[in-house]
C-alpha cells in the first residue's frame, strides 16, 4: 500500500520517542552523544547565548527614544521574550531531545512544518552565529585600538561585499578565526564548551557588575525626572529596539540530549536563565541612566563604544572602559559557542531523522560530538561571516527566530489538545493566554519587517522545501517505517 503525499507531508514523530531518554528507537547505531551537562551549566548556557553585542551597545540607540522610562522598555521587552520561553520551557519538559523548534514541530504538526522550521532555524542558529562574528571582529578591532594601538588592517578587517557607505575589504579575518576557535572547541566534546561557556558567562556578568558598581557611585535620582516624557510610542520603539538583547534563551532547548535529568533541568535553566538576564539589564538600565545625563545617550555619540564610554566619563580614565571593552569581546565569543553548538544539534536531530544524510548524526568515539556536523557548520558560518556584511544578515535571522517562536507556542496550544495526557514537569502559566499572546507579540514584529527580507526568506525557504520534496521525504526514517509497516499490512492482506 502506497503512501500518500498528504500523509507523508503530515506524519508526526511519535512522542514516546522522545519522552523516555533511554528508548530504543530514540538511539541510532554508533556512539550516542554524552549526557555531561548540569543544570548551572545549561543556565549559563541560556546566558551565554542571549548576553551579547545588546546589552554592551543599546543603551545609546534606546534612551533616546524612551528616555528614563527605558527601565520600562527593557522590562517589556524580557516579557516578551519571556513569553516565548515559557513555551520553549514546557515543550523541553515534554519532549526533551536535541532538535529543539525542529523536533516540536516534527512532534506536534508534522513532517512539512518541521522542515520550514528546520528553515527557520538555520537562520535563527547559522546566520545569527555569522552576524555576531562579524560584530565581534569590530569589536576586537576597537579592543586592539585601546590597548595596543593596532588593529587587524581593513582589508582583513572587512568582507568583500559592499553594504551603504561601508568599508570593504578582502575578507573578515577576526570573524573567521573567532568561527574556527568556537568550532574546534566544539569539537572537543560539549562538556569542554560548556565549561568554557561558564567561564566566559561569569567573566561578562562580573563586567556588568563592575559596571553597575561604578555606574552607582555617579547616580543622580533626578536623572529619572519626567519618567514618562517620551510617552508609550518612546517605550515600545525602545523596546523593540532592546528585544534582540533577550534573544538566545531559547539555545537551552538545544542541548536535551547532553542534558542530567533533561526534563527538569531544561525548564529550570530557561526559567533561571531569563531571571538572570532581565535583572542584570534592569540594573545595567538603571545604573547607566543615572549616572549620566540623558542628552549623552545617542546612536550617533561614540555609539559603538556604549557602556564603556559611559564608565570613561564617569571615572575620567580610560582603564575602567577598556576592562568593559574587554567584557565585550569575551562576552560575543560565547554568543557564537553556544550559537554554533545549537545549530550542530539541530543538524543532529535531522540527521538522525533522516531528513537530511546520516552523517550528520555521525558521532566520533573519541570526542562522543558529530565531528562532520560541526566541522560542516563551522566552515559554512565562517564562509559567511568572512564574506558577508551583518547588515545583510540581521533582519533575516529576526524572521527566522520570531517564526520559530511563534511555531513553539502553536506547538503547546496543538500537543495539550492532541496529547493532553503527556507527562510535562513544566507547565506554561496563564495557558492559553501565555501561548497566544507569545504569538501575537512575535506576528507583530514580523509584520513590520521590510520586504525584501520576506522576500530572501522565501527564496530560502523554496530552497529548503525543494531539498524536502526531492530529498528528504523519500529518506525519512519515520517514513521508512510507514512503508515497512505498509508493506506488512499489505502483506498480511494478500
Ligand atoms: N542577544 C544577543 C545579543 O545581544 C543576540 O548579542
Amino acid at each position: 500500500m502506497a503512501i500518500s503525499l498528504s500523509q507523508q507531508l503530515t506524519r508526526r514523530k511519535p512522542i514516546v520517542l522522545a519522552t523516555d531518554p533511554d528508548h530504543p528507537e530514540h538511539h541510532h547505531a554508533g556512539p550516542e552523544l554524552e549526557r555531561t551537562i548540569g543544570t548551572f551549566a545549561l543556565t549559563m548556557f541560556g546566558v551565554g547565548a542571549t548576553v551579547g553585542t545588546g546589552i554592551f551597545f543599546v543603551l545609546q540607540e534606546a534612551v533616546p527614544d524612551a528616555g528614563p522610562a527605558v527601565i520600562v522598555s527593557f522590562i517589556l521587552a524580557g516579557v516578551a521574550a519571556g513569553l516565548s520561553a515559557l513555551c520553549y520551557a514546557e515543550m523541553a519538559s515534554a519532549i526533551p531531545v536535541s532538535g529543539s523548534t525542529y523536533s516540536y514541530a516534527y512532534h506536534a504538526l508534522g513532517e512539512l512544518v518541521a522542515m520550514i522550521i528546520a528553515a527557520c532555524v538555520l537562520l535563527e542558529y547559522g546566520v545569527s552565529a555569522s552576524a555576531v562574528a562579524v560584530g565581534w571582529s569590530g569589536y576586537l578591532n576597537e579592543f586592539l585600538e585601546q590597548t595596543i594601538g593596532m588593529p587587524f588592517p581593513d582589508a582583513l578587517s572587512y568582507s568583500p561585499i559592499p553594504y551603504g557607505e561601508n568599508t570593504t575589504g578582502i575578507l573578515n579575518l577576526p570573524a573567521v578565526i573567532l568561527v574556527v576557535l568556537c568550532t574546534l572547541l566544539l569539537m572537543r566534546g560539549a562538556g569542554e564548551s560548556a565549561r568554557a561557556n561558564t567561564i566566559m558567562v561569569l567573566i561578562k556578568l562580573a563586567v556588568l557588575v563592575l559596571f553597575v558598581i561604578i555606574g552607582l557611585t555617579a547616580f543622580q535620582v533626578d536623572r529619572f525626572d519626567n519618567f514618562w516624557a517620551s510617552g508609550a510610542g518612546g517605550i515600545s520603539a525602545a523596546a523593540g529596539t532592546i528585544f534582540f538583547s533577550f534573544i538566545g534563551l531559547d539555545a537551552v532547548s538545544t542541548a536535551g540530549e547532553e542534558v542530567k535529568d533533561p526534563q527538569k533541568a531544561l525548564p529550570r535553566a530557561l526559567m533561571a536563565a531569563l531571571v538572570i538576564v532581565i535583572s542584570v539589564y534592569v540594573l545595567v538600565a538603571l545604573a547607566g541612566i543615572g549616572a549620566q545625563p540623558l542628552e549623552q545617550f545617542s546612536s550617533d555619540q561614540q555609539q559603538s563604544a556604549g557602556l564603556a564610554v559611559i564608565l570613561e566619563n564617569i571615572t575620567g580614565n580610560a582603564f575602567a572602559g577598556t576592562v568593559l571593552a574587554a567584557g565585550a569581546v569575551i562576552s560575543i565569543f560565547s554568543v557564537t559557542l553556544v550559537t554554533l553548538y545549537g545549530q550542530t544539534r539541530i543538524l543532529f536531530a535531522m540527521g538522525r531523522d533522516r531528513m537530511l544524510p546520516d552523517k550528520f548524526a555521525e558521532v566520533s568515539p573519541k570526542t562522543l560530538t558529530p565531528v562532520f556536523n560541526t566541522i560542516f557548520v563551522g566552515v559554512v558560518v565562517a564562509l559567511i561571516a568572512g564574506f558577508v556584511p551583518s547588515d545583510y544578515l540581521w533582519d533575516t535571522v529576526s524572521i527566522g527566530t520570531l517564526m520559530a517562536f511563534s511555531v513553539v507556542a502553536l506547538g503547546v496550544i496543538v500537543l495539550r489538545r492532541t496529547r493532553p495526557e503527556l507527562h510535562r514537569p513544566f507547565k506554561v502559566p496563564g495557558y492559553p493566554l501565555t501561548p497566544i499572546l507569545t504569538i501575537i507579540v512575535c506576528g507583530t514584529v514580523l509584520h513590520g519587517l521590510a520586504a525584501i527580507t520576506w522576500l530572501i526568506f522565501g527564496v530560502w525557504l523554496a530552497i529548503v522545501l525543494a531539498f524536502y520534496f526531492f530529498w528528504g521525504r523519500h529518506h525519512s526514517r519515520l517514513g521508512a517505517r510507514d512503508t515497512e509497516a505498509a508493506g506488512v499490512v499489505g502483506r498480511d492482506a494478500e
